[in-house]
């Protein structure tokens, strides 16, 4: 049945539903002052289960994993809708430690994820080199983990507003920011995507920001090419991502609980900055262009809220440091929820589990 449907947020989450639900012959508006932005367009888009996942998380580990299935089709589907490329990125992550405590750490990752039945491989100095020649000298063993993948945030959300548009996707400005307004959505169903204001909008619920500060850095000639894989490390203690794109790579990211502001600190760019020249030292001849921070929407339990709230009303929020890689299962869960008929391997995420 075509219903019209209003999504709230249009972030990856609600530009991802959107055009599903467009495709699939819905009318849809997407209602957001500012479309593609948010903490969607500062993320580092990694699509990364196996390297983000530590003990405790597993069911979001396993959420994570079905999603990463998704994406190659996802992201050839979205190109071929779009008329331009998703930002996909094929050639797996290193991880690497800089000091024995961090080495140790890696080798209790290590054994986590083989009982999990997660493929990592350990490279030792040439095969390391061989992957990723920039790294630094002192880094002589690290873990291959060619399944976790990345995509390029911008292109992506580019390829979802073009996409939907294709589609019929209509865009509406005047924000939803309060309980007022989400009563007054003029639909048949609604769709919350808010993110880190979601509870804004639905007062109670569990969501609250957690800032996160990326540096980008440029290319420039005659420096060490970028690298060519995600490259994760732990250096001294602290982590670090360093997420390749076409002109250079994204370094991020900080993680601080400070409500909903997003100003850039001088401690966390420095820090960003330490640790992405201590493991690619060649970073210190690129060019520094674009500092920025955003909230992450985090839950308690660190699994995202997606299902059914009232009658009207499906919840697509909460998905914390993870919200690109579970984009393409969140759609195929709010659009199998609407049809009447809901996932049951989102069982982990119903909203209600807090209650
Ligand atoms: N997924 C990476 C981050 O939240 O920083």
């Amino acid at each position: 049945m075509r219903m019209r449907l209003a999504i709230v947020g249009g972030g990856v989450i609600g530009l991802t539903v959107a055009w599903r639900a467009a495709d699939a012959g819905h009318h849809v508006t997407v209602h957001d002052p500012d479309p593609g932005r948010g903490s969607s367009w500062v993320a580092g888009g990694m699509l990364a289960p196996v390297t983000e996942g530590r003990p405790g998380e597993e069911a979001a580990q396993d959420l994570g994993s079905l999603s990463l299935e998704r994406w190659p089709d996802f992201a050839t589907e979205l190109s071929a809708a779009a008329g331009r490329p998703a930002g996909l990125r094929t050639q797996g992550t290193l991880v690497v430690g800089l000091d024995p405590g961090d080495r140790s750490e890696l080798d209790h990752l290590v054994q986590w994820l083989t009982a999990r039945g997660r493929q990592v491989a350990t490279l030792h100095a040439d095969a390391l080199r061989d992957a990723e020649p920039g790294l630094a000298p002192g880094i002589r063993r690290g873990l291959s983990v060619p399944g976790d993948l990345a995509v390029d945030n911008r292109a992506l959300l580019g390829a979802l507003q073009a996409a939907g548009e294709r589609a019929g996707v209509v865009h509406v400005a005047a924000p939803v920011a309060d309980p007022a307004a989400l009563t007054a959505l003029d639909a048949d169903q609604i769709v919350l995507a808010a993110g880190a204001r979601v509870a804004d909008v639905l007062p109670g619920l569990p969501v609250r920001p957690v800032k996160g500060e990326i540096v980008r850095l440029h290319h420039r000639p005659g420096a060490l090419p970028p690298p060519t894989h995600t490259v994760r490390a732990l250096a001294h203690g602290r982590h670090v991502y360093l997420v390749p794109r076409d002109d250079g790579l994204v370094v991020g990211a900080t993680q601080w609980e400070t409500g909903h502001e997003t100003t850039v600190t001088v401690g966390g760019v420095r820090d960003l900055l330490d640790d992405a020249t201590a493991v690619l030292p060649g970073l210190a001849e690129f060019e520094f262009a674009e500092v920025i921070a955003g909230s992450r929407p985090m839950t308690p339990d660190g699994l995202p809220l997606i299902g059914r709230v009232d009658a009207r009303t499906v919840l697509a929020t909460g998905h914390g440091r993870n919200g690109i890689l579970l984009a393409p299962i969140t759609a195929d869960a709010v659009l199998a929820e609407l049809a009447g008929e809901p996932l049951p391997a989102l069982a982990a995420a119903a909203p209600g589990r807090f209650a």
